[in-house]
């Protein structure tokens, strides 16, 4: 039976090899890597952002940019590291001009997000924004409690997984959100404290 790390390392390269994706012809002309998740395989906690942005097309590391210097901040206010969680997007290769995923790219990379999820089998997913937001909770029997970001965020839920398991949600603004809008840190800390209580 293939481990963890070979379970990753088969979606890593089908990602790479993905030419029908909306996305492939601009990553390989933009000289840019597909942002497979990052951390620990056994995480408690998978947190989930959108799509990656320029910094991490350039490394092929989810969160390495102004984004995730927030998130950074973030995991140390409530003193969790990176190592001890899990951090992937819905998409994942760099959409032209970091704008808004489309839904036909959130379809075609939406199964590679859901197998990392079931490779690791977190207690709890961490919905960062409104795109992973809708996609986690529509995939977790939650359609029906959907409301705009501004409403869900820092309410927890209780849903399954697609394969099954009963699984915590978390949805929270993105830390992007916080860049433009100072204000939101202070909400995103708040929500953050949450996550304490599943350490
Ligand atoms: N924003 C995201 O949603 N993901 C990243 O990896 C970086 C910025």
């Amino acid at each position: 039976m293939s481990s963890k790390a070979d379970k990753m390392r088969e979606i890593r390269e089908e990602v790479l090899a993905l030419e029908s994706s909306p996305l492939y012809s601009y990553r390989t002309s933009g000289n840019y890597y597909p942002v497979i998740g990052e951390g620990s395989h056994d995480a408690k906690m998978v947190f989930i952002g959108e799509a990656p942005g320029k910094n991490e097309a350039k490394t092929g590391r989810p969160f390495c940019g102004a984004a995730g210097k927030i998130f950074d901040e973030l995991l140390a206010s409530i003193g969790l590291l990176r190592k001890d969680i899990y951090i992937t997007n819905i998409v994942k290769d760099r959409p032209p001009e970091n704008r808004d995923p489309l839904p036909e790219e959130v379809k075609v990379y939406g199964p590679y997000l859901d197998r990392e999820i079931e490779i690791i089998k977190p207690e709890v997913l961490v919905t960062l924004g409104r795109y992973s937001t809708r996609y986690i909770m529509e995939r977790c029997g939650l359609t029906d409690e959907l409301c705009p970001i501004s409403a869900v965020h820092g309410n927890l839920f209780k849903g399954a997984t697609p394969d099954g398991r009963a699984v915590s949600i978390l949805p929270l603004y993105h830390p992007a959100a916080a860049i433009y809008q100072r204000a939101l840190k202070e909400t995103l800390i708040k929500d953050f404290a949450m996550v304490k209580k599943f350490l």
